[in-house]
């Protein structure tokens, strides 16, 4: 067996460990395993390939981001191609990348990738390609699997900032407002708010009122909490309004969320008469070591991945199921965005709390 592994969409730690479990159980088998670049982009150029040794990846476990590199704008049926007078026309090239690949001699891909990169893999296995898929995202969004490796990692990163950012709201009787990652659900924010003492979280599961989040921190203040952490989703919105965007999505590319946290900040400033500061995480969620759980996680999806693929479970995709790791049709897990229910359990206990919601 030959078989090619790929990484896209963006980048979530614990790829690596994905990559060298595939690697070692493949090697085990006697099968090769080869890394196409950038998605599927290493597969328009065949030059963008590279043998995967278990000597190539013996020491890439804790290693955040991907040795293979990925693509966010790399959808290949629609992608960015430049015509001879410069202008750039969304292409369907799938066809190309289909005979590559066959070209090329490999039995099977094991794509590894959040939402937008398993329905790119889904319509390829339409079109008859050999796939297996890995599910990988920090903002925990997709269906049919308990959890996505990276999240953990997000979260962590989240919470330790959280902690830190409580000393110096303290010491100046401020509010800070957290922005965290986390596209249309609010895992991410509910996560290391409950775990960080957030005062507030405002996730786009629960569209907020700010005038509910204020008197919040006026009661603090009466019981002498003069500061107060205030922790959004980049995907929050107040009611009745809409999510917050920095750029618009052009050229197979996706919208970019952004922005919530400044505007929040802006209106407790003025409504509360209160400092307040926000500050925007960004992509330091999704850079650094795996955690423990996110490497774990990450080994038992690829060496999941090698087995289905020997057992020809194509079209299908490695899910954590309680504390098995199972083979999901991907069609079911794309189907849906898995979100926050506002009755869970968790936030329960966040109302138990006494955090509030803006609503
Ligand atoms: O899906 C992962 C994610 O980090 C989201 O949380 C975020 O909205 C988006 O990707 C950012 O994408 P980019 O790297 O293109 O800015």
């Amino acid at each position: 067996m030959k078989i090619a592994v790929n990484t896209g969409g963006g980048d979530a730690p614990g790829l690596n460990a994905v990559i060298r479990s595939v690697v070692l159980a493949a090697n085990q088998k006697g099968w090769e395993v080869y890394g196409i670049k950038y998605g599927y982009r290493g597969l328009v150029d065949a030059k963008q390939i590279i043998r995967l040794t278990p000597e190539y990846v013996w020491d890439i476990t804790n290693l955040g981001g991907t040795i293979l590199g990925t693509a966010i704008k790399g959808d290949p049926f629609n992608f960015p191609v430049t015509k001879p007078d410069g202008s750039v026309v969304e292409t369907d090239i799938s066809d190309t990348i289909i005979s590559n690949f066959k070209a090329l001699g490999f039995d099977a891909l094991i794509a590894i990738g959040g939402d937008g990169s398993l329905r790119i893999a889904n319509m390829f296995i339409k079109k008859g390609m050999p796939i297996i898929g890995v599910p990988k995202t920090i903002d925990n969004d997709i269906s049919s699997t308990d959890v996505t490796f990276g999240f953990d990692t997000a979260v962590n990163t989240a919470t330790e900032a959280i902690d830190k950012l409580h000393t110096t709201a303290k010491s100046h009787d401020r509010v800070m407002v957290v922005e965290v990652m986390g596209r249309y659900v609010g895992w991410i924010a509910l996560h290391s708010g409950i775990s960080g003492s957030a005062d507030a979280i405002l996730i786009p599961e629960i569209p907020f009122d700010l005038e509910k989040v204020c008197n919040k921190i006026r009661q603090l203040a009466l019981i002498g909490q003069d500061y107060a952490i205030v922790v959004v989703a980049e995907g929050a919105k107040p009611v009745g309004g809409d999510i917050t965007i920095l750029e618009k999505a052009h050229l197979g590319g996706e919208v970019r969320l952004g922005g919530i946290g400044r505007k929040v900040s802006d209106i407790i400033g003025s409504m509360t008469g209160k400092e307040t500061r926000h500050i925007v995480l960004g992509h330091l969620q999704r850079g650094g070591a795996p955690t423990t759980f996110d490497r774990l996680l990450a080994l038992r999806f690829g060496a999941a991945a090698v087995r289905f693929v020997e057992a020809g479970k194509f079209g299908t995709m490695a899910a954590v199921h309680s504390t098995e790791i199972i083979a999901v049709p991907i069609e079911e897990a794309i189907g849906e965005t898995k979100s926050v229910s506002p009755t869970s359990d968790i936030i329960i206990t966040a109302r138990s709390l006494g955090i509030s919601f803006g609503d």
